[in-house]
């Protein structure tokens, strides 16, 4: 099997990023990060490249004379760089139509809720003032909505009664450190099928077993 070579967008610390490098590293995914991208010259995700040798660019949409022309620009260095799979990992940027033709069905993203609730920015602060019981995660296909594409990949989360954005937003961070690499992992072994916008995954072996917040007292 080939080795899937991957191109990363972040704008920010990129603890999903560290995620990526470490599964690879570890050899639980089969992959190489052949470039990380961001729009932000402070981001941390530029240290922890350096550290893994992994290249960056960072790319200021200030610089390219339209929203396409920026994507467009970003697709030619992924391309350049034989980049198969683009990771959003916390880009803080609604993805311009050059780079999702570039890469139709291969841009993934990872959101803070169980999407189609709570789209957009501070989805775990979204559920907690809501009053779920239950928020999570979401891997899923990028298309040109706001968090809409096919989702491939969900944890559920419990959210308590005492938590603030904080504490819930680090405990769903713990789960989108397992689920996003898992994607990852899938996509590059094939194990990944779209049908119209469902996602089935080959070879899983799911118990089907729910998760119920508060448990049955009984
Ligand atoms: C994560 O919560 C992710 O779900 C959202 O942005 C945040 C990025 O965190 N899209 P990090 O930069 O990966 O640490």
């Amino acid at each position: 099997m080939e080795t899937l070579k991957i191109g990363v967008l972040a704008s920010g610390r990129g603890s999903n990023f560290q995620a990526i490098i470490d599964s690879i590293e570890t050899g639980y995914v089969r992959a190489q990060i052949n470039l990380l991208i961001t729009d932000n010259p402070d981001a941390y995700s530029l240290e922890r490249a350096k550290k893994h040798g992994i290249e960056s660019l960072v790319m200021l949409p200030k610089n390219y004379s339209s929203r396409d022309d920026y994507f467009r620009e970003i697709s030619s260095e992924l391309k350049k760089r034989g980049v198969e799979l683009v990771v959003l990992a916390g880009f803080m940027r609604i993805v311009g139509r050059p780079l999702l033709e570039a890469y139709p069905n291969r841009v993934m993203n990872i959101h803070p809720a169980l999407l189609p609730s709570f789209p957009g920015l501070h989805g775990q602060k979204q559920a907690n003032d809501y009053g779920v019981k239950i928020s999570g995660c979401t891997v899923h296909f990028v298309d040109e909505g706001m968090d809409t594409g096919p989702v491939i990949i969900q944890a559920a989360v419990p959210v308590l009664d005492d938590d603030t954005e904080e504490t819930l937003s680090e405990r769903i961070l713990g789960f989108e450190h397992k689920i996003f690499p898992e994607a990852v992992k899938l996509f590059s072994e094939g194990r990944i099928e779209l049908r119209g916008r469902k996602v089935r995954i080959s070879g899983s072996a799911f118990d089907g077993s729910p998760l119920i917040n508060p448990p049955l007292s009984g």
